[in-house]
């Protein structure tokens, strides 16, 4: 199988597997236990903390595990918002967050809180002016992702960090994407909180990380219990997650040059190929470094992306199209229609996110295989046949 869907989720590395299993049958102490079997597991997941704070040039005190990058998000918006919100109540994110981003804003919405949507240039680029211009006095907190999920847009986090600090305004990134794919150092980098998820990065799924900086340190709980996690995210550990959490950290750390540039060159290839070789293909969002290394994104005009998926799936390829499919009718990307991308180009679009073991004969096989399905879907649509 050719597995191109790494922005969804990653296959797990084995080193990691093999850091994680002890932990299920012969560690399986409760972390916050006196005796020595626990004091193991306390031990394992300091260091977890130790691989993911080395991952983010920062200080162990500063991260505190979750169970994902959704929970991460929701942790940094809802708890920012009601602890600041006796100093406003206006919240600046993007059009083309995650939804994970999205509908935890749109739940603060319904509790009073104001929203800015900002909207995105053509690329998909949010502008540190109109951050700045957005910024009122009333507002608490800024989210910007670091990297898009659908088409791979690096937004200027820093610049954007800097500008809300220039303005008293914390700001959270979610870097669930971008985390371990390309450098992140939020102590240099103006962040305030940034979410960050294991199975995006080779380690196993239900696991992520909140950073949380000096000046949103005062943030409360969003899950409260036993007081695990400094009293910040309560719940017995999971320890075998962190475990690998911290050994898919480490693992990235080691490698993260090398595979940015890998990657970036067989993106590159595949991008290149498909826009030489395939009518009517354009690449949806920015190309060159300000796009992640793995991601590929392109329209292809008169198919249906559903349909190519299935055709891709019936040869052992897995892909995605930036639909969600929600109570039986398909919903084209927002964040494409944020690009200004209209309905039909969004429906037309598919979205390719390769691994490390991406190669490149698996990339030239995918190109013959869309050349050969597409050929065939155009075939029998009569808006082609008119437009040839
Ligand atoms: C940008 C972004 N944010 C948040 C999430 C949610 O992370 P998790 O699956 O760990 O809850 C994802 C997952 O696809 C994502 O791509």
């Amino acid at each position: 199988m050719i597995y191109l869907d790494n922005a969804a989720t990653t296959r797990i590395r084995q080193e990691v597997l093999g850091e994680m299993l002890p932990y299920f049958d012969q560690y399986y102490g409760n972390a916050s236990a006196v005796y020595s079997l626990g004091a193991k597991s306390r031990y394992a997941i300091d260091q977890a903390r130790d691989r993911a704070a080395a991952l983010l040039s920062t200080r162990p005190e500063r991260i505190f595990f979750t169970s994902g990058g959704s929970e991460s998000d929701n942790w940094a918006l809802i708890k920012i918002a009601e602890m600041l919100s006796h100093k406003g109540r206006h919240i600046i994110t993007t059009q083309i967050e995650h939804p994970a981003v999205l509908n935890t804003a749109r739940s603060l919405m319904e509790r009073g809180f104001e929203v800015t949507f900002l909207p995105v240039d053509s690329e998909g680029f949010v502008s540190p002016e109109a951050v700045r211009d957005a910024i009122r006095d009333d507002t608490i907190l800024v989210s910007v992702m670091t990297a898009n999920n659908e088409i791979g847009t690096i937004e200027p986090v820093a610049e954007i960090g800097e500008v809300c600090h220039e303005a008293g305004v914390l700001f959270h990134t979610d870097a669930v994407q971008a985390f371990g794919q390309i450098p992140m150092a939020p102590d240099r980098m103006n962040i305030d909180l940034l979410s960050a998820s294991a199975h995006k990065i080779y380690g196993p799924k239900g696991v992520g990380l909140l950073y949380i900086g000096p000046f949103a340190s005062h943030i409360g709980a969003l899950i409260h219990g036993g007081g695990q996690e400094k009293d910040k995210r309560s719940g017995t550990e999971n320890v075998p997650g962190i475990v690998g959490f911290g050994k898919a950290c480490e693992l990235a750390a080691a490698t993260i040059e090398k595979r940015m540039e890998a990657e970036s060159a067989l993106r590159d290839h595949l991008i290149g190929r498909i826009l030489d070789e395939i009518e009517y293909s354009s690449l949806n969002g920015p190309s060159g470094d300000k796009r992640l290394p793995g991601n590929i994104n392109i329209s292809f005009k008169y198919i249906e992306a559903e349909s190519l998926l299935i055709l891709l799936d019936q040869n052992d390829i897995a892909a995605s199209s930036g639909s969600a499919c929600s109570a039986g009718s398909i919903e084209p990307s927002h964040v494409l229609l944020a690009i200004g991308r209209d309905e039909e180009e969004a429906r037309e679009s598919i979205r390719m996110t390769l691994s490390d073991k991406t190669t490149l004969e698996e990339l030239d096989q995918t190109v013959e295989i869309l050349k050969k399905n597409i050929d065939m879907l155009r075939s029998s649509n009569i808006f082609y046949q008119a437009a040839k």
